[in-house]
């Protein structure tokens, strides 16, 4: 049992046997934003560390946990804290959680970080759903064999899959109008992936801008293109915790980027707590 899907599929039997719940929607939660699990009802927490194979992170403020529960009655997998590339996992690392994810038959997913805002219509605390990315991490999380059997939605498990519509257009629109509802204008943009772990220099972000990005962050480009292989649709939203270098006469500091999670967490949390019943009950096909 040493290739990945049979690893996956090990890590998904596990989580059946802790939790009988059949979660469609799943939720990662970025740097932080790990609180907005204890919104989860009637949950099992799951260390990663207990789950076959399962990547623990080594950062401050990513817990390492699956929660697996209900939110507004909706059945869901949340994952507190993911690993990054910048830790030194492999990309088949990094996106293992979404390969489980999908074989436990998950067939949405909304994937959340921590990002520095690029465009400077953005204020620190936006909270920005993603239209489209830039994988400039220099790698890309499907090389290697293709594996159809991570195909566990219709059509998908391809070799070559199209990332046309990477962030759904119809998740998309349901968040506008949800954060519409609540009184404030959810902001849309492109997030561009750098490896990190440093911080970008000024030049790098007057070049990404000039590219087309709005946002820059660590993660989620890998994740999404797994989750895009397995034919889940994904919601993207990004927390824009920092200006981006040089955007702002001052340096970015870690502290910072982790407190801002608790500025909006109220923010955020309503959002996404009126949001899961939308997606979870819809299914994949009408949005
Ligand atoms: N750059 C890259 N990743 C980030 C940033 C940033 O400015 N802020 C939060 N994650």
């Amino acid at each position: 049992m040493t290739d990945t899907y049979s690893q996956a599929k090990n890590a998904a039997d596990y989580i059946r046997s802790r939790s009988p719940l059949q979660p469609k929607l799943a939720l990662i939660l970025g740097s932080g934003l790990g609180d907005f699990a204890s919104q989860v009802h009637d949950s099992v927490v799951i260390p990663y560390s207990e789950i076959p194979n399962f990547p623990q992170s080594t950062v401050a403020g990513h817990s390492g946990r699956l929660v697996v529960g209900t939110i507004g009655g909706v059945p869901v997998a949340v994952m507190q804290g993911r690993v990054h590339a910048y830790e030194g996992y492999s990309l088949a690392q990094v996106t293992f959680p979404v390969r489980v994810l999908g074989l436990l038959g998950v067939e949405r997913m909304i994937v959340t970080n921590a990002a520095g805002g690029i465009n400077t219509r953005y204020g620190q605390g936006a909270i920005v759903s993603i239209s489209d990315h830039i994988n400039l991490t220099g790698s890309n999380a499907a090389v290697g064999a293709n594996e159809p059997r991570f195909g566990v939605q219709p059509g998908s498990g391809q070799r070559f899959f199209d990332m046309t519509e990477a962030y759904s257009p119809a998740l998309r629109k349901l968040a506008i109008a949800e954060g519409g509802r609540q009184g404030w204008a959810l902001d849309e943009g492109v997030y561009l992936a750098v490896l990190g772990p440093s911080y970008e220099t000024p030049a790098e972000i007057r070049a990404f801008r000039t590219l087309g990005a709005d946002l820059v962050g660590m993660s989620t480009v890998h994740e999404v293109i797994v989750a895009r292989h397995m034919g889940i649709e994904v919601l993207g939203l990004s927390v824009v915790t920092n200006m981006a270098a040089g955007v702002l006469d001052q340096p970015i500091n870690h502290e910072e980027v982790m407190d801002i999670g608790k500025r909006i967490a109220s923010q955020f949390t309503g959002l996404l707590v009126a949001l899961i019943p939308q997606l979870g009950k819809r299914s994949a096909q009408e949005a």
